[in-house]
């Protein structure tokens, strides 16, 4: 019984937006003036905010994370904080580039948004290929199950349904804005 299935969906949708931030950082630093990032910088900081981080980062740290700091369950090393460092890090990155938006300061935005995707990037693969398996094989039947039904009440807290064709949605409408820029 899988109870990392969703969070690796949900990774999924970090992913494309972390390209779509990389490659808009890059684009900005190759065309000096370029306000593609400023233009677009909201939605990404509405996406990161909303989704990875108060919808997914919350199911990690308040319920999967929880589980797996129970003793027994993880024998050989504890990731876990390490990876609640990588959350605080990126929390960082986010308010740097709301802060340099605010200032319309491109530099700091660029960089922020680079280090932003750059840092989710490597934290996701640890998570699909270190913790995430190491928890399917530690966590007991009774505790997935329990685990489960916790995440239907955060979903149905945050209305994930409503969030996830939110965020969908808008990166349709990035994705080509991307790849209509020239190099
Ligand atoms: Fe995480
Ligand atoms: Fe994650």
């Amino acid at each position: 019984m899988p109870v990392t299935e969703d969070l690796m969906k949900e990774h999924q949708l970090i992913l494309k937006y972390a390209d779509l931030m990389e490659r808009c950082a890059d684009y900005s630093l190759k065309h000096p003036g370029a306000v593609v990032l400023l233009e677009n910088a909201a939605g990404f900081i509405g996406f990161i905010k909303e989704f990875a981080d108060h919808f997914h980062h919350a199911k990690e740290e308040d319920i999967l994370f929880r589980y797996l700091e129970v003793p027994g369950v993880l024998t050989h090393c504890n990731p876990v904080p390490q990876m609640l460092m990588e959350h605080e890090k990126a929390r960082e990155f986010v308010r740097n580039m709301e802060r340099a938006l605010q200032q319309k300061a491109l530099n700091d935005l660029v960089d922020n948004t680079a280090r932003y995707a750059r840092l989710l990037k490597e934290h996701i693969y640890k998570e699909d290929n270190i913790l995430y398996p190491m928890g399917e094989r530690g966590l007991s039947d009774e505790d997935k199950t329990a685990l489960l039904k916790e995440y239907v009440q955060a979903d149905q807290r945050v209305d994930s349904q409503a969030i996830w064709a939110k965020y969908e949605a808008l990166y349709m409408e990035l994705e080509p804005v991307l790849n209509a820029l020239a190099d």
